[in-house]
């Protein structure tokens, strides 16, 4: 699986990308709201720090209006995926849309037929909001995998995204049952580095090196001998 990150903030995509772990990002309206900036300007900052997918958002509620809005946002930048929202609006976009060969993640899907329809639209991701079933009492995990189940008999080539992500169990959730993408804002993204026996560990292999001097004095070597070599 995939991950993402889903934010609006450079900074963030700036410091996360450096662990060399994301394919892509998504935005939404509200997250580019929060910011400073000119919204393409960002987009584009996060595109090429990510060098790969970044989901931009329309916000007409007309089909027509979406189809422009979407062709535009294609337009900043070579990795801006078109994000639209789910509508009957929102699928007659997305058709328009992927016609023309720009690809298209229909987002707020919270069931199996929205999926579906979804990928018959020609969405090239679906984004399932697991966190925000889950704060109305309806099962993510359920409907996650009714979707995967779904979809997959069918052979579409629309990939399941697992967003509104608010724990790692989540993303672990997603990666189960076999989403494409999973995107998770920077402080999941912290939270799944956090295990108390890898801290542990680190401190017990540089205490134990430590003891002995010379095999510190060995590696510092070592790596001055390549330096000079490869000069
Ligand atoms: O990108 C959309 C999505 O991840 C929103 O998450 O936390 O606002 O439900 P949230």
């Amino acid at each position: 699986m995939k991950l993402f990150i889903d934010t609006g903030s450079v900074a963030e995509v700036e410091e996360i990308a450096g662990w060399g772990i994301l394919s892509g990002a998504t935005t939404n309206p509200s997250l580019l709201a929060k910011e400073d900036g000119e919204p393409g300007e960002i987009i584009c900052r996060i595109c090429d720090l990510v060098n790969g997918p970044v989901s931009a958002e329309v916000v007409s509620d007309k089909a027509e209006g979406m189809i422009a809005e979407g062709r535009a946002l294609s337009e900043l930048h070579e990795h801006v995926i078109v994000k639209t929202p789910f509508s009957t609006a929102g699928l007659a976009a997305c058709r328009a849309l992927s016609d023309d060969g720009i690809r298209v993640n229909m987002t707020l899907v919270f069931s199996a037929n929205q999926a579906l329809l979804a990928a018959e639209a020609g969405a090239t991701y679906i984004s399932c909001f697991m966190g925000r079933l889950d704060d109305i009492s309806i099962n993510s995990t359920d409907v996650v995998r009714e979707i995967v189940e779904a979809l997959r008999p069918g052979g579409t080539t629309s990939q399941v995204l697992a967003a509104s992500l608010r724990h790692p169990e989540h993303v672990v959730t997603a990666a189960r049952l076999g989403c494409e993408v999973a995107t998770a804002p920077a402080k999941v993204l912290h939270q799944m580095l956090d295990h108390p026996l890898t801290t542990a560990g680190i401190d017990r292999f540089a205490a134990d090196w430590k003891e002995r001097p010379e095999f510190g004095e060995w590696l510092k070597g070592l790596v001055e001998s390549r330096a000079a070599a490869t000069h």
